[in-house]
């Protein structure tokens, strides 16, 4: 008997949204519902792919510019894709993804400005066709999920260096990437507490994926 095809659920947003505390809450959720689920993030996901991000998101703001990050991005999603991802969904499992390849339209399309057409051939070429089954767009204000990112201190912080009009041309791509595609893509305002935004999150996931 063929296994079931997993989904792949990514989801994106800002800085500072709270995208890994959402994708823990909504994993454990999943899996206490019986589900195999992997957790995984871009850039990174493999080590060969954790290597380069490391790369993009330390040092300084002029480190690359817009098209370098496309190319290294998307040699580290083409990697991602081929090693982890495709054989977790062949095998059945669930595939929840911090980031995706519309952070890469937000960031290097839209805001970095190579454009929508550039950042999607390229997308191509690195996730072979891939498109996620359910992208959850977690939405805030740049300044409170750069103050919330700050408190988070770390070195990954690159792009969080970049002025707030990046920052606001990011968040507004990626609500116009949810309004173009509203069959694979939710907002979830994640201004709201912790444990809201979760329910919110566990409610759209039931719904969109049509599970009991
Ligand atoms: P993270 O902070 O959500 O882990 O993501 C690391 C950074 O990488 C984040 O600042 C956004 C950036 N990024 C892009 O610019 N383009 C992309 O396609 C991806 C996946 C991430």
């Amino acid at each position: 008997m063929a296994m079931p095809r997993g989904r792949l659920i990514t989801f994106e947003g800002g800085e500072g949204a709270g995208k890994s505390t959402q994708i823990a809450r909504l994993a454990a959720g999943l899996r206490a519902a019986g589900r195999s689920v992997l957790e995984t993030r871009e850039p990174g996901g493999t080590s060969g792919a954790e290597e380069i991000r490391r790369l993009l998101v330390t040092g300084d703001a002029g480190r690359w510019d817009a098209a370098t990050e496309l190319l290294l991005i998307c040699a580290a999603r083409r990697d991602h894709v081929r090693r982890l991802i495709a054989p977790a969904l062949a095998a059945g499992t669930w595939v929840v993804c911090d980031r995706f390849a519309d952070s890469t339209l937000a960031y290097q399309g839209i805001a970095g400005g190579l454009g929508a057409e550039t950042v999607a051939s390229v997308n191509a070429v690195a996730t072979g066709g891939l498109v996620p089954d359910l992208t959850l767009v977690l939405d805030v204000d740049p300044a409170v999920g750069l103050a919330r990112s700050h408190r988070g201190g770390g070195a990954e912080t690159r792009f969080e260096t970049f002025d707030a009009a990046f920052h606001a041309a990011v968040r507004q791509a990626f609500l116009d990437i949810a309004q173009a595609e509203p069959q694979r893509c939710v907002v979830v305002d994640a201004a709201q507490p912790v444990d809201v935004v979760a329910a919110v999150i566990a409610a759209t996931v039931r719904h969109h994926l049509a599970l009991p």
